[in-house]
């Protein structure tokens, strides 16, 4: 059966852009008929590629388990566990280090806006990230990886790796990856600025939802989100040019699991005085059911502790032969 790899960083609150670029994919991979097996991970190596509270990382990693629960991960049918709990990762990251070139990772725009203007005094862990997250896929042999489209880069950078290491080492032990970057919402932009990705990280609430929002909250930043002053048009092609618009449509077909020409030829013609209600609505009863479950389940740390436990065991299960084989590949005694 093919195999699903997907993460997400414990680096603070779930944004509706990780949910629907994300999560709901993650859930419906895992619902598919297509027999996949899937293993899903809170990536709390990458997290501290940048300074994390150590408070907050812990609680932001329960946080991540309870969410994607809430959002309809299975425990039992999916594997789901936090990635410092198989140190296999950081073993097989360790050669991709050794494989990959410091030209390829300098060229990851990632790295380049995290890094900001002073490189120099960027993590060494920040630089190498990509060669982590190609060792979280490769220690699976995954062969499906739902992402949102600001990850493009790095996956093709997993590729890059496990081609040279094939070459290099002679052999076609790792499979290339496949993107998976599908749906209406690859990328969810900012509600006040329709040039820029929505992140966990912009200085603005007002610029995300956040799967903690309250339901006032959800309905009074889709009321104060950015638009243009025109009526939605009925067909995609007229989106083209006006970013705000686009990014609302695209959410709205997301939540209510329908493509964007489907969702014009109901609001086109609209005022953005009647689609932002509409939208609010749909938003509320999408994800107010989450974020309660997300607060029942935080109550029971303990719960969350024990699932990411027999996640760890179940994901070394697989990971452990795929690390000794590649041991074995590059020469290391005792493997
Ligand atoms: P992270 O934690 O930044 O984001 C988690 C997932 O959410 C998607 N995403 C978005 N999708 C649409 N619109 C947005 N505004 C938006 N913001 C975030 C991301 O594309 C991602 O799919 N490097 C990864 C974590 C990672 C990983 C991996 C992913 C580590 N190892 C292995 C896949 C496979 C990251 O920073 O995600």
């Amino acid at each position: 059966t093919p195999r699903v790899f997907s993460g997400i960083q414990p680096s603070g609150g779930l944004t509706l852009g990780n949910y629907l670029g994300a999560m709901k994919r993650f859930v419906e991979m895992q619902n598919a008929d297509d027999g996949f097996e899937c293993v899903y991970c809170m990536v709390d190596l990458h997290a501290i590629t940048v300074w994390q509270d150590p408070a907050a990382l812990t609680r932001n990693t329960r946080e991540l388990c309870a969410g994607f629960i809430a959002a309809g991960i299975d425990p039992e049918r999916s594997i789901l566990f936090n990635q410092s709990q198989v140190p296999e990762h950081t073993q097989l990251a360790w050669i991709f280090n050794c494989v990959a070139r410091m030209g390829w990772m300098k060229r990851m725009t990632q790295f380049k806006d995290k890094a900001g203007k002073n490189a120099e005094n960027a993590s060494l862990g920040l630089f190498g990230y990509p060669a982590l997250m190609a060792a979280d896929i490769l220690v699976y042999h995954a062969t499906h990886v739902p992402v949102g489209e600001d990850q493009k880069q790095h996956l093709e950078l997993t590729r890059d790796i496990a081609a040279k290491f094939n070459h290099d080492y002679g052999t076609n032990f790792f499979p290339l990856t496949e993107p998976v970057i599908e749906g209406a919402a690859t990328r969810v932009m900012s509600l006040r600025d329709g040039s820029k990705k929505m992140s966990k990280s912009d200085p603005s609430d007002m610029a995300r939802i956040n799967m903690t929002d309250d339901p006032d909250a959800i309905a009074q930043k889709i009321r104060k989100a950015r638009t243009d002053p025109e009526p939605l048009p009925d067909n995609e092609a007229a989106l083209e040019e006006r970013p705000e618009a686009r990014n609302l449509v695209n959410i709205f077909a997301a939540l209510s699991d329908r493509s964007v020409a489907e969702v014009l030829a109901d609001v086109g013609g609209k005022q953005f005085s009647e689609f932002k209600p509409m939208l609010a609505d749909l938003a509320v009863e999408q994800l107010s059911p989450i974020s309660s479950e997300m607060a029942r389940l935080m109550e029971q740390p303990d719960e969350i502790d024990a699932i990411l436990a027999r996640g760890a065991e179940r994901a070394r299960e697989i990971a452990a032969p795929i690390l000794r084989d590649t041991y074995r590949i590059v020469g290391m005694v005792g493997a």
